[in-house]
């Protein structure tokens, strides 16, 4: 399917949304809440685009938008750069201490507003849930968005340490703006209230799995067998055992 994007003829497949078939051209659309793990979630809206078909032209959100017809794509316009500061002076205002949020903010033209240093030590969430994704993929379900309006959070049930959660960490990984604090140190690691143990890497020695995480790879048979190795000499021994092949 031929799609036009500034211009550019590009073929996209039917159902793949405007932001995939952009990104496997080079074309730049900015986004918050997106993750090709996830796909388009259309929290965050940064991702605006104005599409053009059969004489109508309107606002989508490139990461939800699938492409059903031959359209045509503008990323970037006077009214969408318009847009898309206001969306930014607005998660910014949400979330002041986050540093991505602060670039953007600086990029858009309104760093200063409404804002005192004390608020920049404060919130990092932008409430794209992206963390709450992650968790649920991994069957953990430790966090969810909890409290309504101005309140609303991302938090563990009643927010006490919970036992549900493995101290994985792909909840603080995937956050765009850094919002949940990690702390790794001394082999034990420290996240939503609560410590663990970090087990060492059987070749390198480097603490990074909890035995939480470990014992829910082991039940879900996901593929410990070759050792309790970190993520780099895992891949340092797949390339070994792959050299006669070459
Ligand atoms: Fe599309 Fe957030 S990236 S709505």
């Amino acid at each position: 399917m031929r799609v036009k994007i500034n211009g550019q003829e590009i073929e996209a497949a039917a159902g793949e949304t405007i932001l995939e078939a952009a990104r496997r051209h080079d074309i730049p659309i900015p986004t918050l809440c997106y993750h090709a793990a996830f796909g388009g979630q259309g929290h965050c809206r940064l991702c605006l685009v104005e599409v053009a078909a059969q004489g109508d032209k309107r606002l989508v959100a490139s990461c939800t938008y699938p492409i059903t017809a031959e359209i045509e794509v503008s990323t970037s316009t006077p009214l969408i750069e318009r847009l898309r500061g206001d969306i930014i002076r607005l998660l910014y205002r949400q979330a002041p201490g986050s540093e991505l949020m602060q670039d953007l903010a600086r990029e858009y033209g309104c760093l200063d507003e409404f804002i005192t240093e004390d608020d920049r030590e404060q919130e990092r969430c932008i409430l794209c849930r992206l963390c709450v994704n992650a968790c649920t993929a991994l069957g953990a379900s430790a966090i969810s968005a909890v409290l309504r309006g101005v309140d609303k959070k991302i938090a563990t049930p009643y927010d006490e340490a919970s036992e549900a959660c493995l101290g994985c960490g792909a909840c603080a990984h995937i956050c765009p703006t850094g919002a949940i604090p990690l702390q790794d140190e001394g082999g034990n690691r420290t996240i939503w209230k609560r410590d663990f143990e970090l087990l060492p890497c059987e070749v390198c020695g480097r603490p990074f799995i909890t035995p939480e995480q470990r014992d829910y790879l082991i039940a879900r048979q996901d593929d410990l067998d070759t050792g309790l190795l970190c993520d780099a000499c895992r891949r340092t021994r797949v390339a070994r055992q792959m050299e006669p092949f070459r």
